[in-house]
């Protein structure tokens, strides 16, 4: 039997939803759309950085933990990403404290602002809300597809 197929990564719509499940996903996981939900936990900080205009693409970095993890691209990245080594958890407790100061002081720069490529799409909404535009979406999607799609 075959395994079940899970789509994941930059999904921010519904119509992208329909996409990855007419090409023969079971499911769309979406992570990133939901950062900015008041039920989220992150930093009001990380929040806002999801579309803040300074802000404006992502990359995989080791720069914060020693672990490949995708963030938004700020100066902490740009200064250490190029040489951090692969070495977690050591960089992970290297860079606590700092990252906790960073957050303290309100600077975005020196934070872990992890993010997806669909960052820019993001949308603030309580989560309830969020899932039912997705499926609104979704529906809209399927039915201008027409019935093969
Ligand atoms: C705040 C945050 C923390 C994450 N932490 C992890 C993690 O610890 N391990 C992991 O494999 N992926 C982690 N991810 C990546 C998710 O697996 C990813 O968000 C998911 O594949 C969906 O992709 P998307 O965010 O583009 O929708 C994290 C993503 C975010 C936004």
């Amino acid at each position: 039997m075959p395994l079940p197929l899970v789509a994941a990564g930059g999904l921010m719509r519904g119509a992208q939803i329909a996409a990855v499940l007419a090409a023969g996903a079971c499911a769309a996981q979406l992570g990133t759309a939901f950062l900015p939900c008041p039920e989220s936990g992150a930093h009001p900080l990380h929040k806002s950085a999801l579309t803040d205009p300074r802000f404006v693409r992502t990359e995989l970095t080791r720069a914060f933990s020693g672990r490949p993890a995708r963030g938004l691209v700020n100066r902490f990245i740009r200064e250490h990403g190029p040489y951090a080594p692969a070495a977690y958890p050591q960089l992970h407790h290297l860079t606590s404290g700092l990252r906790k100061a960073a957050a303290a002081a309100g600077d975005p720069q020196a934070m872990n602002l992890w993010a997806g490529q669909g960052h820019r799409l993001a949308r603030t909404l309580p989560a309830a809300e969020l899932v039912a535009l997705l499926a609104a979406e979704l529906a809209a999607a399927r039915a201008s597809s027409g019935p093969t799609g």
